[in-house]
């Protein structure tokens, strides 16, 4: 028997007696050789402690759901006065963004769409921090309201693959005071 072969025996004779071992332990673990167990669960109870607790989760989210309904901000965003619009057009490989310069702290409502393809409308900061995105479909008008704070020069860029020159699609506007 060559060295390798050996080796080899070894090894396997070895992960042999350790599975053999661990059979042994999950066997002896899950076999009581004592007497039976006297200690009889009360199932029934269990089971109604269980529905009780159910309900209280179901009602619980419900309550939940119901005092938070409020504090969504699609209602806000659907009403479309006092937004400033801007239009977004996608295109291979550029981004058309009319008006150009946009107003700090007043929401501005998105009407992203495509020429062509499908693009990945998204807006980064200064710090490369992702604020928003969404899809600009060929043939279709998609909306975002997102409200900028901090005045400054922000990215457009495409985060769908839409050609061989998709990494170039990167746009900018400017967000005044
Ligand atoms: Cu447009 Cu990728």
């Amino acid at each position: 028997m060559n060295p390798t072969a050996l080796t080899i025996a070894i090894a396997y004779g070895a992960v042999v007696i350790v599975a053999v071992v661990a059979i042994l332990v999950v066997w002896h673990s899950t076999h009581s050789f004592e007497s039976p167990r006297k200690d009889v669960t009360d199932t029934a109870r269990l089971a109604h402690g269980e529905k009780g607790w159910f309900i209280f989760a179901v009602i619980a989210l419900g309550v939940l759901l119901l005092a938070t309904l409020a504090f969504i901000p699609y209602g806000d965003n659907a009403a479309a006065t006092g937004q400033q619009q801007v239009a977004v057009q996608g295109q291979q490989f550029a981004w058309v963004v009319t008006p150009n310069e946009i107003t700090a702290g007043v929401p501005v409502r998105f009407e992203v769409t495509s020429t062509d393809v499908s693009h990945g409308f998204a807006v980064y900061n200064d710090d490369n921090v992702l604020l928003l995105q969404i899809q600009a479909g060929p043939k279709s008008t998609s909306h975002i309201v997102y409200t900028f704070k901090v005045p400054g020069r922000y990215q457009v860029v495409c985060l769908e693959f839409c050609g061989v020159k998709h990494h170039t699609m990167i746009g900018s506007f400017q967000v005044a005071e």
